[in-house]
């Protein structure tokens, strides 16, 4: 489709919406945007697809890709434009998926780094310059989230709103490429979003988009290959052993991120379960007042899209969250917004975590639009709507934060959705006399 004809529909679609909207204050859903390949126009050696994560208390991860055989894994990097006074070397790695042979892809870890500080950095010897700011040490944070992102127009949308306001950290739910097994996808993906993913780290977890599994033949590449080796996180520093889940302290400790793996077993026997039921053991809430979790396929969900996916899952680790007391767990999958009130169990609980779905990032597939108003969960469901956005949780400090949701569509200063939070914490009818251990010591 031409540009000009979209726009053409946009227009369209705005003005239906607007008669729609004063008819019946519903929204009228956008379509799907048109997918946008990046190409690389540089030289074969020169560093592409660069992305950052957070490795520890003052380390980063500068992750990208070269063509050519001979890139080197260095980044250098300084507090000034063109003056690197320190370099890391690290190390690079690859894959093959069928005739798919990846290109390098370099992985180094620089540090220690001052917090809340912008350093100069550059991949390879011979890249771009581009430049980072690192996480702050203490609060507050600002943590923005966006879920099922792809790489369409809507997405270009939603990251250009992220961006519009200072953040410290982008936090992904799942569903990243929307590759699917076409591997240039990735690549594509991996140039679409450097311009954010080089400023700021991406904390990212796996979704069913990451999955790819090749047919159960020998030679036939395994699940995730893409996305472990490509996206890597810091899961061996927190004692995981898998690349599918992994936690991270932000703001020195003040707010503890757990990444769970909706597509890693997760039963009472499985690896995961136990790892969790450690992490969360291992989190003292007087220094750690937020607790937030992140996994793809929602606990809670009214739309008819994917309803009861993270059913089996929820019934497996929902007690252990809920014992933690974890403040907010965000989910994406399904291709639109809703929160649910404090929920434990499938009823109303003051001391259980806020379910968010923020599965809106602008994704290929479009919007998901059906939520189901006689759902039994609906009484639960306090705001629901489809369309593209993206989140800002803003942790304000050890009893406060700012929950708020931004439409693409909306002015940049316009939130849909908006609630003030409480650590539960610092909730004194939640909180929990007991060293948290000692309510799993028969599963640790
Ligand atoms: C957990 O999953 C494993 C492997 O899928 C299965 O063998 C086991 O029976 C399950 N256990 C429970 C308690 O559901
Ligand atoms: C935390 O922030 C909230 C909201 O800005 C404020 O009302 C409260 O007094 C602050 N608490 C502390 C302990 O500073």
């Amino acid at each position: 489709m031409e540009p000009n004809r979209i726009t053409t529909h946009f227009v369209v679609l705005l003005v239906v919406g607007t008669l729609i909207v004063s008819a019946a204050a519903e929204y009228v859903r956008p379509p799907p945007g048109r997918v946008i390949l990046t190409e690389h126009d540089k030289p074969a050696s020169h560093p592409q697809q660069v992305h950052l994560s957070v490795v520890g208390a003052n380390h980063m991860r500068v992750s990208w890709v070269t063509d050519a055989k001979h890139g080197h894994s260095v980044v250098e990097y300084g507090r000034a434009s063109g003056s690197y006074t320190t370099s890391a070397t690290g190390e690079h790695t690859s894959y093959r998926y069928y005739l798919y042979s990846s290109g390098k892809i370099h992985h180094v870890t620089i540090g220690p780094l001052d917090p809340d500080t912008v350093y100069y950095y550059r991949c390879g010897v011979v890249g771009d310059e581009f430049a980072l700011k690192t996480p702050p040490a203490a609060l507050p944070i600002e943590l923005a989230l966006a879920g099922d992102l792809g790489q369409t127009e809507w997405t270009a949308s939603t990251l250009a709103h992220v961006s519009k306001t200072d953040y410290d950290m982008l936090l992904v739910p799942g569903d990243l490429a929307y590759a699917d097994t076409q591997q240039p996808l990735w690549d594509t993906f991996g140039r679409f979003v450097q311009e954010h993913a080089s400023r700021r780290p991406w904390m990212v977890t796996e979704g069913n988009h990451e999955v790819e599994a090749g047919m159960a033949l020998p030679g036939s590449p395994g699940p995730f290959v893409a996305y472990t080796t490509r996206w890597r996180m810091p899961h061996e520093e927190s004692g995981s052993t898998s690349a599918l889940y992994y936690s991270f302290d932000a703001a020195g400790g003040a707010v503890h991120v757990v990444m769970l793996g909706s597509y890693a077993a997760f039963n009472s026997t499985s690896e995961q379960y136990g790892w969790l039921a450690r992490d969360l053991a291992r989190v003292d809430r007087r220094a750690t007042p937020w607790l937030v979790v992140l996994l793809h396929a929602p606990w809670y969900n009214t739309n008819a899209a994917h309803a009861g996916e993270g059913e089996a899952m929820r019934k497996a680790m929902e007690r252990l969250l809920y014992q933690a007391r974890v403040d907010v767990v965000f989910s994406g999958h399904v291709h639109a917004y809703e929160r649910f009130t404090r929920v434990y169990d499938n009823e109303a609980n003051p001391c259980g975590p806020l379910h968010i779905t923020i599965g809106d990032g602008g994704n290929r597939e479009g919007l998901a639009f059906d939520f189901q108003k006689n759902h039994k969960l609906a009484r639960l469901s306090l705001m629901r709507e489809a369309s593209f956005g993206h989140g800002r949780l803003s942790v304000v400090n050890a009893t406060a934060a700012r929950w708020a949701w931004h439409r693409n569509d909306d002015a940049d200063s316009t939130f849909r959705d908006e609630l003030r939070l409480e650590s539960l914490a610092a909730t004194a009818a939640c909180r929990r006399t007991q060293p948290f251990a000692d309510y799993w010591s028969d599963e640790l």
